[in-house]
């Protein structure tokens, strides 16, 4: 028998409730609940396709990746596109998802390999003349503009792409729901199924999602979780460098980066970082120091900026882009009671330099010593890069990675670094820096 229900599903998180509430109890937001069809056969008869094998009897294999021609993406995905996954690619509109999907499209075909483009928010004329300003002429692309999951499935037997490119699954439905493409029982149907399709065969999917006004992939949480690889596509729509942040990666490590730049042709790889991220070298500007922060598995050298101003009114702002505003007042409150200096009535803005986000803790020394530079109007040494964690009791923490910081520190040419003392004892690339070693905020 076939019976049919509803039930609300919260279309932020997936809470799953029999009645209409208007707070979700999952996440707390509010009107987020929507109500959804549920079908359910009881004759079908239960019975696997496959059974259960012991450990030793699955055949070991190497995972073999390929590669997108893309430096900078197979960065982030670990090394390649590994067939048989399902990699998720959100990001603002605009940002250039459908462009750098056309591209990698462009280079698995110059193998001899077919890829099939289904594209539900663009005619097949639109990517026709985007492919022609990215001189991409291929017969082995194949546009599709069906955007039901259903059909996809024969579309793919019949042309066997080693590439499937689904821009975007907001835009496909399934027919076994009746719910609009777009819903929350929508996405997670197709991206289940498309999930399914990728594991069965040795195929690379790959998901373009939008993301929402906050910056999360639109739909539920689930939808991350379902994938192999989950990349985020950020950057300033006004700039032309993009950062692809991987966030999720059941083949490699998460939190690598890989930077892009948007041209007149397509997304190109950002050979030169430093342009981006250390801003003009004017040595009679105060409140700038440049850190090397540790992002995936590569140093970058960034630039801080602080602005130091007294404030007009009672009540004095702390401005942070770039760093958590958390850690932006623990510095500052560290600054306050172990350095002596009083910023009560004065405003601090800090930037970082070509707009990442970063996490890594090794940057106070940095941001601290931004400030503190900006707030005595001394400019720092345009040489100098500072390293360093900072304690609540103004003591600097030691540095990961060190090693592969100075290296880089050399590379662009800086001269000196400061950095916690009795680190230098395990470094071996230090050759032809000048090293200062401090335990504190005093020295
Ligand atoms: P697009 O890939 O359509 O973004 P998304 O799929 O994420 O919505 O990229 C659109 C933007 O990129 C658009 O503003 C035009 C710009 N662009 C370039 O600057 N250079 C190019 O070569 C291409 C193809 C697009
Ligand atoms: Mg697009």
């Amino acid at each position: 028998m076939v019976k049919i229900s509803s039930k609300f599903v919260c279309r932020d998180c997936g809470f799953e409730t029999g009645k209409w509430l208007g707070k979700c109890p999952g996440c707390g937001a509010w009107n987020s609940l929507l109500e959804e069809r549920v079908t359910k056969d009881s004759n079908r008869p239960l019975k696997s396709a496959v059974e259960a094998l012991p450990l030793s009897r699955v055949p070991p294999t190497d995972i073999y990746r390929l590669a997108s021609g893309m430096k900078e993406l197979d960065r982030v995905l670990g090394g390649g596109m590994v067939p048989g996954s399902l990699v998720l690619l959100g990001g603002d509109p605009g940002i250039g998802k459908s462009t750098l999907l056309l591209q990698v499209a462009d280079h698995i075909s110059r193998n001899q390999r077919k890829v099939l483009y289904l594209s539900g928010e663009e005619s097949p004329v639109q990517i026709r003349l985007r492919s022609v300003r990215l001189d991409i002429d291929s017969e082995l692309i194949y546009l599709l503009s069906e955007q039901n999951i259903d059909l996809l499935e024969s579309f793919i037997e019949e042309i066997d792409p080693d590439l499937v490119i689904i821009d975007s699954i907001q835009t496909v439905y399934s027919d076994n729901l009746s719910s609009i493409p777009g819903s929350v029982s929508q996405l997670r149907e197709c991206t289940a199924r498309l999930m399914n399709l990728a594991k069965q065969s040795r195929r690379i999917f790959f998901l373009v999602g939008h993301v929402t006004k906050d910056g999360a992939l639109a739909g539920p949480k689930v939808l991350e979780h379902m994938v192999d690889v989950v990349i985020y596509f950020e950057g300033e729509k006004n700039y032309s460098f993009r950062i692809l942040r991987g966030v999720k990666n059941r083949f490699g490590p998460t939190d690598e980066i890989g930077l892009l730049e948007m041209s007149g042709q397509g997304l190109r790889e950002v050979v030169d970082p430093a342009q981006i991220f250390l801003a003009a070298k004017d040595p009679k500007v105060s409140g700038s120091a440049v850190v090397a922060s540790f992002e995936g598995s590569r140093p970058l050298l960034i630039e801080m900026q602080a602005l130091v101003t007294s404030s007009g009114s009672a009540y004095s702002r702390r401005m942070a882009s770039g760093i958590d505003q958390n850690r932006l007042a623990l510095i500052i409150a560290v600054l306050e009671k172990r350095r002596g200096i009083d910023l009560s009535s004065y405003d601090v803005f800090l930037k970082v330099t070509g707009g990442v986000f970063i996490k890594d803790p090794c940057v106070d020394l940095g941001i601290a010593a931004a400030i503190y530079s900006s707030f005595r109007e001394m400019p720092l040494s345009r040489d100098t890069v500072f390293l360093g964690e900072l304690g609540l009791s103004g003591d600097i923490r030691s540095v990961p990675f060190l090693d592969s910081r100075l290296k880089e520190i050399k590379k662009m040419g800086f001269k000196r670094v400061i950095l916690p003392h009795g680190q230098m004892k395990s470094v071996s690339a230090a050759g032809g820096l000048n090293i200062q070693e401090i335990r504190n905020l005093d020295d």
